[in-house]
């Protein structure tokens, strides 16, 4: 066993890169927020991804696919950058969906139906995210708050693509 002693799990660190521990800590926690959203913002894209029917049906296979491959790029930077300032990512599904402002798909409905509710969705992570900026803007995280940034154009524009689709 000549590893017994290697630190396995990960644990808060010291950080002394210019932002307060409270600060850093707060903002763990709304990146946790984020990241359980986009979860299961992920599941449900990858619902339609799978399940849609309809003349639409090419473009809103497309169209999801890249949704929730960019929804696993963005999950990942956002986790890293929790352990950057020195907190715990998320782990497990339960704490992604108890950290979660997107409710669960918990059954099938109409294509059209779920688009309307993924429009909603990605309105409500542009909603959060833009919070989540303020927050790192306050505390002059600027790289958190760029890496954020991004994200409320990409929600807002998946919010388009999908509106565009059923109007
Ligand atoms: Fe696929």
């Amino acid at each position: 066993m000549a590893h017994s002693n290697m630190q396995t799990v990960a644990q808060e660190f010291p950080v002394e890169t210019g932002m307060d521990r409270k600060d850093r800590r707060e903002l763990a926690k709304m990146l946790t927020q984020i990241i359980g959203s986009s979860h299961v913002l992920y599941a449900k894209v990858r619902g339609v991804h799978w399940n849609v029917v309809g003349p639409a049906f090419y473009s809103l296979h497309k169209m999801t696919e890249e949704e929730y491959e960019d929804l696993n790029v963005a999950i990942d930077d956002m986790a890293e950058r929790i352990r950057a300032i020195g907190f715990a990512a998320p782990t497990g599904l339960k704490e992604m969906m108890e950290n979660s402002v997107i409710s669960d798909q918990e059954k099938l409905l109409p294509a059209n139906d779920m688009i309307k509710e993924l429009v909603e969705d990605h309105e409500k992570m542009a909603r959060l995210i833009r919070e989540g900026v303020s927050a790192a803007e306050e505390v002059d995280d600027v790289k958190t708050a760029d890496l954020l940034t991004e994200r409320i154009g990409v929600h807002e524009e998946a919010a388009w693509m999908l509106r565009a689709t059923i109007s």
